[in-house]
């Protein structure tokens, strides 16, 4: 298959990769040319494990290819695909279509011959429908039929979720389309991944109410762990003891900061917009929205309980700034909330984050970036972990303490163990566990 791939972000440029990977001839196509230039150039815009070498295997074997101009790719595609933004709108939190809109606008002059257009981005119901108009609108001609495929790959195993999906989603009513989908997909549906042909709304829809329950059971957790610490119970040991309830299930109750990230933020926004404009009520997800910014700026005031209530003059040092590990992606990562707070307290921040520190320019003020972990607690009066990068489970504590000011560690993703700390002489606050676990007091 000729594959046109529109947007090379996290999603276009890790789709295209591994499309090109199953055999298909794939270009993929941004608007920005820096983006571009380099990947001609064999370097990848983002961090994501895996894909540098997928990137360069598949540019050399001639079945990936990079432009910024979007005609000849689309004119011999048999599929176009849109993997655009789709942000936040400024002010309402609906999904900002603007983007998706340009696209299928720009792509409907170059069809040439029947072309499937596949929505990627995550988009509102509805948005295949008018997907279609724009093309129709541009090209009356235009012999095309519009897929809703939505992606559910997790940055960070991005190519592992890629390649091996819990199921892939296809809506559409075409046959043509279903067919040519399935050409796709076809090394997948071989590895026996479930494939789901529903309707296009259905599909729209499937994505955003899974991001919604996902982000729901974090947001659960989160709140169970409040309890948890308040009445003396273990926030971990709880969610071992529903997650091994296979109606539960184990994945998503990891207690932290609030959920951040390109995804579950801005979908959630958005799917409640969606149902305020149909005037149905979805409240739990609106609880999940409003419980989660709350705890989001919470966490400062967890950090400044432990130093009495007050941070003017500490020195506090944050390790991890991506919303999660192995990401380079800063967007609504709660460690800017957090430390932003945490100066708005007087206290003067040094981060250290593995990858996302020149992202994390573009969002935080006035903090010291440091070289490595153990340069960022140098004198610190406190440490806060706020993303759990798998280097940060393995630090030489003896060294931390030596280096700190003050050995106090919050822990706001539990990567450590209470008894550990203790045993190394840190006051250790961690999510949602006893207070009778607490260390040496500081
Ligand atoms: N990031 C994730 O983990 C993830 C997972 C599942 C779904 N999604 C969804 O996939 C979509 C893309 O997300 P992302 O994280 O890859 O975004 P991104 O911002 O990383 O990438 C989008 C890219 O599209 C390019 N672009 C915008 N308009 C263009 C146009 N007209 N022509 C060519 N290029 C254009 C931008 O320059 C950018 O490089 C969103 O709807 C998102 O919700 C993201």
């Amino acid at each position: 298959m000729r594959i046109a791939m529109i947007g090379s972000g996290y999603v276009g440029l890790v789709s295209g990769a591994c499309f090109a990977d199953f055999g298909h001839n794939v270009t993929c196509v941004d608007k920005d040319e820096g983006k571009i230039l380099a990947l001609k150039r064999g370097e990848s815009p983002i961090f994501e494990p895996g894909l540098d070498d997928l990137i360069k295997r598949n540019t050399r074997e001639g079945r990936l290819s990079f432009t910024s101009n979007i005609n000849s790719c689309v004119a011999r595609a048999n599929a176009v695909f849109i993997a655009v933004g789709t942000p936040s709108r400024r002010g309402d939190g609906h999904a900002d279509l603007s983007y998706v809109y340009a696209a299928a606008r720009e792509l409907a002059t170059a069809i040439d011959g029947f072309t499937v257009i596949i929505t990627k981005s995550t988009v509102p119901v509805g948005t295949g429908d008018e997907v279609a108009r724009v093309i129709h609108e541009a090209r009356p001609d235009a012999d095309v039929a519009v897929v809703s495929n939505p992606e559910f790959l997790r940055e960070g195993a991005a190519i592992q979720d890629f390649k091996h999906p819990d199921r892939i989603v296809i809506g559409s009513d075409d046959e043509r389309a279903r067919y040519i989908m399935a050409e796709i997909y076809r090394p997948l549906y071989l590895n026996r991944a479930p494939i789901l042909y529903t309707s296009r709304r259905t599909a729209e829809l499937i994505k955003y109410a899974a991001n919604a329950f996902l982000a729901t059971k974090i947001a659960f957790i989160n709140e169970i762990a409040d309890l948890a610490e308040e009445v003396g119970a273990d926030v971990q040991e709880i969610a071992r003891g529903i997650g091994l309830d296979n109606r539960i299930g184990s994945k998503f109750l990891h207690p932290g900061p609030g959920f951040g990230g390109s995804c579950f933020p801005k979908d959630t926004r958005a799917l409640l917009q969606t149902a305020h404009d149909y005037e149905v009520p979805l409240r739990i997800v609106e609880a999940v929205i409003t419980a989660n910014d709350i705890r989001k700026r919470g966490m400062a005031r967890k950090v400044a309980a432990v130093f009495g209530g007050s941070l003017r003059g500490k020195i506090i040092a944050v390790l991890g700034l991506t919303f999660k590990p192995n990401t380079d992606d800063m967007r609504e990562a709660p460690s800017i909330p957090l430390i932003t707070a945490l100066q708005d307290m007087g206290a003067k921040v040094r981060v250290f984050d593995p990858a996302g520190m020149e992202q994390a320019k573009a969002v935080l003020t006035d903090v010291t970036y440091s070289e490595g972990p153990y340069a960022c607690v140098d004198r610190a009066d406190g440490l806060v972990v706020v993303t759990e990068w798998e280097q940060f489970r393995a630090l030489d504590l003896a060294q931390m303490k030596q280096r700190m000011a003050c050995p106090i560690l919050i822990d706001l993703r539990n990567i450590y163990s209470d008894e550990e700390m203790r045993k190394h002489g840190f006051y250790y606050v961690g999510i949602g566990r006893p207070a009778s676990h607490l260390g040496n007091q500081p």
